[in-house]
């Protein structure tokens, strides 16, 4: 286990009636704040009216911005940004999901910067400083309400991009498993692959003496595999939506990271996915991760078999581990497919037209290398664009 240092500063408010606690939440840290959210699910949900009474209850003055997309865009952000200077706005509320979520913290981080906010991506600039962010999440998947990262694209160019910084953490998030009820199902399950993704870029390491972080990840896989088909078979099941909704903060806030190093290969490989042809990023991962395992796995047998015997009960062969590793593989893979996500590019309508381009984007036209858990060059991300086809 390698030396680490944990600390999660975002104060998790979890269970039902909780957003009635957002005015009280807010005011802590402002009484001007921005409410930011999407395409309009909180108003047809009646969330909106719910946060704004609250809000109003507190005596807080609220500037809005809604129109956050999936996949969020940069000029929305520099409008954001805009908004926030011209009226001394100095806390952003977010009510949404990992979208409405990493473009608040975009323009929480950009309104003290003097140079463009696109920047921070780039790696052109850091941040040093941020407006505070508050959380009312609707969808447990990005595991944004208490990362340290946002992932913002640029329309010119599409380019889709993240970024993780200290400054990143929401101080609080609001967590109400009923209000994942009115999720479509799709959302649901794309949650739910981006999740496991987040669990799994962690699980795959080459770190040694990790018992006690891979039991964690292992369990918390369980968790999602087992309670997703309850949510898909009854959305209003307030047990199975509760347990998924902390397991998604859990699978991200960077406990089941400590003292391992991740692989993150999948995820960069994805997001050039979402970027170009903008479908959901769970969906894209779907796609994404088996292609990506059954193209690492020979690089340690062993702890693909851990996985395909511990996740997915696959009976440990010690005579033929590779077989068992696979089997674990096709198993992912098959849940994958009864839960209805896709698990080929095919079926979300992609072709080969684009392959080459992603993998020069997603590896600097060959210049730097994906993944940690196997150093994947350009090569190598073409060949598991193909493999997903
Ligand atoms: O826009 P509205 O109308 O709110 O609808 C949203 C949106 O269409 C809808 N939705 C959300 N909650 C709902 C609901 N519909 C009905 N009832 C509800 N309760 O769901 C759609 C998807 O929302 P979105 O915020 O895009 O989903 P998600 O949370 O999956 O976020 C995806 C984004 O997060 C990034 C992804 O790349 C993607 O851009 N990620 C952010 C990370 C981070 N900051 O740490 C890590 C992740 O790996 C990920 O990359
Ligand atoms: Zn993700």
């Amino acid at each position: 286990m390698n030396n680490f240092i944990f600390k999660n500063p975002t104060k998790i408010i979890f269970g039902k009636d909780t957003e009635h606690s957002v005015g009280n939440e807010t005011k802590i840290f402002s009484n001007k704040i921005l409410l930011h959210y999407g395409g309009g699910s909180i108003k047809r949900s009646g969330l909106y009216d719910r946060v704004k009474k609250s809000l109003d209850e507190a005596g807080i003055e609220v500037f809005e911005l809604s129109g956050v997309l999936p996949n969020p865009r940069l000029s929305l952000v520099q409008k954001g940004i805009r908004i926030c200077r011209d009226n001394g706005i100095n806390f952003i509320l977010a009510v949404g999901g990992g979208s409405v979520i990493d473009s608040s913290k975009t323009i929480a981080a950009g309104v003290p910067y003097k140079g463009n906010v696109w920047d921070f991506f780039s790696g052109k600039a850091a941040p040093t400083e941020s407006l505070p962010v508050g959380v009312v999440l609707t969808i447990p998947a990005a595991g944004s309400e208490s990362s340290n990262s946002a992932v913002i694209t640029n329309e010119d160019g599409w380019f889709k991009k993240g970024l993780t910084n200290d400054h990143l953490y929401p101080v609080f998030a609001i967590m109400n498993p009923e209000l994942t009820f009115t999720l479509p199902d799709y959302q649901t399950i794309c949650g739910a692959s981006d999740i496991m993704a987040h669990i799994m870029e962690r699980y795959f390491t080459n770190t040694k003496d990790v018992e006690f972080t891979d039991r964690l990840c292992e369990a918390t896989l369980k968790t999602i595999i087992d309670n997703v088909p309850r949510a898909l078979k009854n959305p209003a099941d307030y047990a199975a939506r509760a347990e998924i909704m902390w397991a998604g903060t859990i699978a991200h806030n960077n406990l089941l990271s400590t003292g391992r190093v991740g692989d993150w290969g999948s995820h960069a490989i994805e997001h050039e996915l979402s970027a170009i042809y903008d479908i959901a990023h769970g969906a894209g991962l779907a796609i994404v991760f088996p292609a990506w395992m059954k193209y690492v796995y020979k690089h340690d047998i062993k702890r693909f078999a851990q996985f395909a015997h511990r996740v997915w009960n696959v009976e440990y062969n010690v005579f033929n581990i590779e077989e068992t590793a696979l089997k674990g593989i096709s198993a992912l893979e098959s849940y994958y497919a009864s839960i209805g996500l896709p698990v080929r590019l095919s079926q979300a309508n992609i072709d080969e037209a684009h392959l080459e381009e992603m993998a020069d984007k997603c590896t600097g036209s060959g210049t730097y290398t994906v993944g940690n858990f196997m150093k994947l060059d350009r090569e190598d991300v073409f060949n598991i664009y193909k493999l997903a086809l």
